[in-house]
């Protein structure tokens, strides 16, 4: 069995990769072309959203009006503690659970319910253990009727590609490492060309160093491919490395308390002496609406 003992160490330059990505493009069917082509990203309006769980006698307020607005192409990171309704707000905004009252709109459409234009990716990494990296990726373009199978597999390679594992498409998931997991899991997210990609945690579970390296390649590809994109994380100066507004909230009920504008120029490091002063003041502001010891800084 080969085991793969890299996280880093991809012979290219990320940047190169891209560029080369992209340049294969080109030379592909026009369908494949069609397919790959930039977007535009999604507008995305949160309109008073509240979020009532009831079992037996127990009634946990997980929302409780939510209103916001995401701009096409924004970077926005939802940050708070633990049960503070992050993952409940991303579930109904990618239509996997419905708000007790209040809507969603993307592109001033209500979200009824899944679709292709909003891509999840989840803290575990959810890949479907008994398909390969390429057969994991092809799963999401499945339903997609103007690709015949062989553009189908090209599409998911140009994605492995992006994410640097193109030489593990034969791979089975148990021989990857955390981080190239994660890999497979954002070229899965990434490949069926949603216009808003929302990703739960997706890092959270990785060692500092190959988080940092996902951060940077993050931003990169979201500069490349232009998405909208909504990261909940707990992780403050996650968030502050890689949004451009970080919404802040707060338990019981779970609510925004605030939100940062973050206007560091890009690529962000998260080691960064400025960001670390963002992070800080986010930091307080958390204290100073509760208490505020869940939060990593
Ligand atoms: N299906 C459910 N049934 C009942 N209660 C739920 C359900 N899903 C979430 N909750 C409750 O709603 C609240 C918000 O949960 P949610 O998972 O959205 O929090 P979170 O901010 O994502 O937390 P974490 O950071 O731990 O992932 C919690 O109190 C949780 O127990
Ligand atoms: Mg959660």
């Amino acid at each position: 069995m080969r085991v793969p003992k890299v996280e880093t160490g991809f012979e290219k330059p990320f940047l190169q990769r891209v560029e080369n990505t992209l340049i294969m493009g080109t030379l592909r069917t026009s369908n494949i072309n069609e397919e790959l082509q930039n977007i535009a990203p999604s507008k995305l309006v949160v309109k008073n959203v509240n979020k009532v769980f009831s079992s037996g006698k127990v009634k946990v307020d997980a929302l409780s009006d939510i209103n916001f607005k995401v701009e096409e192409g924004e970077f926005v990171c939802l940050v708070g503690p633990s049960g503070c309704g992050k993952s409940t707000l991303l579930n109904i905004i990618a239509g996997l659970d419905k708000p007790t009252s209040g809507e969603v709109l993307v592109d001033d459409v209500p979200v009824s319910g899944p679709g292709r234009d909003r891509m999840v990716m989840f803290q575990e990494h959810a890949l479907f253990p008994w398909l390969d990296v390429l057969h994991n990726v092809l799963f999401g373009l499945n339903l997609k009727p103007n690709l015949t199978n062989p553009e189908r597999r090209e599409v998911a390679r140009f994605y492995l590609h992006l994410v640097g594992i193109e030489k593990f498409a034969n791979s089975s998931i148990h021989e990857l490492s955390g981080g190239m997991r994660q890999r497979v899991a954002l070229a899965r997210s990434l490949a069926p060309n949603p216009r808003i990609l929302l990703m739960d945690e997706a890092f959270g579970a990785l060692d500092a160093m190959t988080r940092e390296q996902l951060y940077g390649e993050l931003q990169d590809i979201w500069q490349k491919r232009r998405k909208t994109i909504i990261f909940v994380t707990h992780n403050i100066r996650e968030s502050v490395c890689l949004g451009d507004r970080v919404m802040l909230f707060a338990t019981h009920p779970g609510r925004i308390v605030e939100e940062f504008k973050v206007d560091l120029p890009r690529p962000r490091n998260i080691n960064d002496a400025k960001l670390t002063m963002h992070a800080a003041k986010i930091t307080a502001a958390l204290k100073h609406h509760i208490d505020g010891t869940e939060v990593a800084e």
